[in-house]
């Protein structure tokens, strides 16, 4: 049985997902899927996870739009947990997860950030760091504490901006980078090479 029972959440197309499915399948990662929730009913992560055999569905959110909170977080937990999850997995998730999650899944719940962080939190953050004028950008793979985007880091990875570059290009070349770096943290996770002393982690 592998190590990590993973409990996917997203929003949208899935890449990231993908890549951790297609690590899990070249044996990098010693990790399981157990299922796939979106927030959004027609999310392209759920055809993609469907695709591979997944259990996924859509998980009603209502009436709030950019927090998992109430009932809809609720029934979040008891699925994951049913499910047999004991690692959840932001992926691409477009929602502020709550303290009822986090507590569900302590220093489980891991989140991918297109900056380098504690630089442009928040969304759009690709296109922030190319009108701040900045030389390099990058991903952050982290643990989700009760802050946006804020938890202790796992795996950073840069990329150049160019003088060219629009929003859309630079996001492509960010996103290369998050298909490598969120199946990296999760090997180390599964391995147990991850020792959090405060806000560092250490990869031992
Ligand atoms: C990624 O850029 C991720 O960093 C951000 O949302 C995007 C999701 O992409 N949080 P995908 O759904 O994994 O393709």
């Amino acid at each position: 049985m592998a190590t990590l029972k993973l409990g996917v959440l997203g929003s949208g197309s899935g890449s990231n997902m993908q890549s951790i499915v297609d690590a899990i399948e070249k044996g990098e990662l010693d990790a399981e899927i157990k299922l796939v929730l979106a927030d959004v009913k027609d999310a392209y992560i759920l055809e993609r996870a469907k695709k591979h055999g997944i259990p996924a569905q859509w998980l009603d959110c209502a009436p709030w739009k950019t927090k998992l909170e109430g009932p809809a977080e609720d029934r979040c937990i008891e699925l994951l947990r049913d499910a047999g999850c004991d690692t959840v997995v932001l992926a691409g998730f477009m929602r502020i997860v709550k303290p009822k999650l986090l507590a569900a899944f302590p220093m489980r719940v891991l989140n991918i950030h297109p900056a380098l962080l504690p630089a442009f939190p928040g969304v759009h953050s690709w296109t922030q760091a190319l009108d701040y004028g900045c030389k390099v950008a990058g991903v952050t793979v982290h643990f989700v504490d009760a802050g946006t985007d804020s938890g202790p880091i796992i795996v950073q990875k840069c990329v150049p901006v160019l003088e060219d570059d629009t929003p859309e290009t630079l996001h492509a070349r960010i996103q290369v980078q998050e298909h490598i770096a969120f199946p990296e943290a999760l090997a180390h996770l599964a391995a147990g090479r991850l020792k959090v002393e405060g806000r560092r982690v250490r990869i031992g």
